[in-house]
């Protein structure tokens, strides 16, 4: 982790430090299964979930935001005891260990928040960093859809569905 980095809960003051690196991120097409040209407030709502889904910020020493990640249920019901969680760190900072940090952070969430499992619904076959990533802590490829993701370079590739029990 990087020293003076802190993780916290997100507030509607972060969005603007936010916004344009989702926008960044999404508008590249390569790893999100969102809209590539989502609107601002669609990205916020869809970004800035209600309790009891969280979302936090990496920030830096200087309060930088270096990233996001949000924490929601991924099921209602008898499956609520599984979430889902979704990550986007500043491609200025990416590399340095915020995407992990967030990583760990949100499985120890999901833990204190009795979640009992976690899924990643829609991880790009391509995105090899988010999937070592994931590998590393913990999460299995449990199945891949054929052509579930059509990307701007290398057209219809495999998404993967990640799991872990927590
Ligand atoms: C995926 C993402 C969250 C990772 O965040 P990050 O801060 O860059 O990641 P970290 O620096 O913490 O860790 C990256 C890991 O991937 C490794 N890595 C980097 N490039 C890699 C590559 N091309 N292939 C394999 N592994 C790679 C790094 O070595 C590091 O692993 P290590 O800690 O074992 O050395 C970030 O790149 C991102 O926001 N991407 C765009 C949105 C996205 O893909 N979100 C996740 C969707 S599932």
């Amino acid at each position: 982790m990087l020293g003076g980095m802190k993780i916290r809960t997100a507030t509607a003051a972060d969005w603007a430090a936010i916004w344009p690196f989702q926008r960044e991120i999404v508008a590249a097409g390569e790893t999100f299964s969102w809209p590539r040209d989502v609107s601002e407030e669609q990205a916020r709502q869809f970004w800035m979930v209600p309790p009891p889904g969280r979302t936090v910020v990496a920030v830096d020493d200087d309060g930088t935001v270096l990233g996001t990640a949000n924490l929601v249920a991924n099921h209602m019901g008898p499956a609520s005891h599984i979430a889902s969680a979704s990550f986007m760190v500043d491609p200025a900072h990416a590399g340095r260990g915020v995407g992990r940090a967030l990583g760990e952070h949100i499985f120890q969430q999901a833990r204190a928040d009795g979640y009992r499992a976690m899924q990643f619904n829609a991880v790009v076959e391509t995105n090899e960093r988010a999937v070592h990533l994931w590998r590393s802590l913990g999460m299995e490829i449990v199945a891949t859809l054929p052509e579930g993701f059509r990307h701007p370079v290398h057209g219809y590739i495999g998404l993967h569905i990640m799991y872990r029990l927590l």
